[in-house]
């Protein structure tokens, strides 16, 4: 699927392959453990499923959704919460929060200040990007595919007004062409 106003970042393969260190490296830490991976709709669905299928042990899979940019490339700045998750889902457990990308990291505190209210036993954070320049207060991102620098990128999971969520790369989005 060629696409002439997007420039590729990571290919397919980069990505494959970051997403089985992480699924090796998750397998390790929670071995024993009963975790809840927490995806963040709509952007994280592609990520979440390549990431657990590379999992050596058993998970749950659960999901929220928000809403941070509306049809722009920058932040609104305001969070909506639209679909919320089943506290039972999360009280006493281990839940890997993942998202598609951090950005100002609005969206992931809230997240955060959000979950912690339903009392897990621990709380993570798994996100696929990090525009590192771009965050506001302190986050630490436990599993992390990538750092970018602050520029707008679309594919695996990644949308620009909706589009091109199912490319298996990701790339930089540039309007002009
Ligand atoms: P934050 O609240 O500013 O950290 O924004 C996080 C959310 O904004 C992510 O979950 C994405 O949905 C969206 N977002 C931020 N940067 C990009 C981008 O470069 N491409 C597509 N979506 C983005
Ligand atoms: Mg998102």
């Amino acid at each position: 699927m060629p696409q002439t106003n997007i420039e590729v970042l990571f290919s397919e393969e980069s990505i494959q392959q970051k997403v089985k260190e992480l699924g090796k490296q998750i397998s390790e830490d929670y071995k024993d453990k009963e975790v809840v991976f927490l995806g963040i709709l709509s952007g994280s669905f592609i990520f979440m499923s390549d990431l657990v299928r590379a999992l050596s042990i058993d998970v749950e899979c659960e999901f929220m959704r928000i809403a941070s940019y509306h049809n722009s490339t920058t932040s609104s700045g305001k969070i909506d919460l639209l679909l919320d998750v089943n506290p039972k889902k999360i009280k006493d457990k281990h839940i890997i929060i993942t998202e598609d990308i951090v950005d100002t990291g609005r969206s992931m505190h809230f997240l955060l200040e959000h979950i912690a209210k339903y009392e897990p036993a621990s709380l993570k954070i798994c996100s696929f990007l990090f525009k590192e320049e771009m965050l506001e207060k302190p986050i630490t991102i436990d599993y992390l595919g990538f750092k970018i620098d602050p520029l707008f990128v679309v594919g695996y999971g990644l949308d620009f007004a909706g589009k091109y969520r199912n490319l298996p790369y990701v790339g930089v989005y540039s309007s002009d062409s």
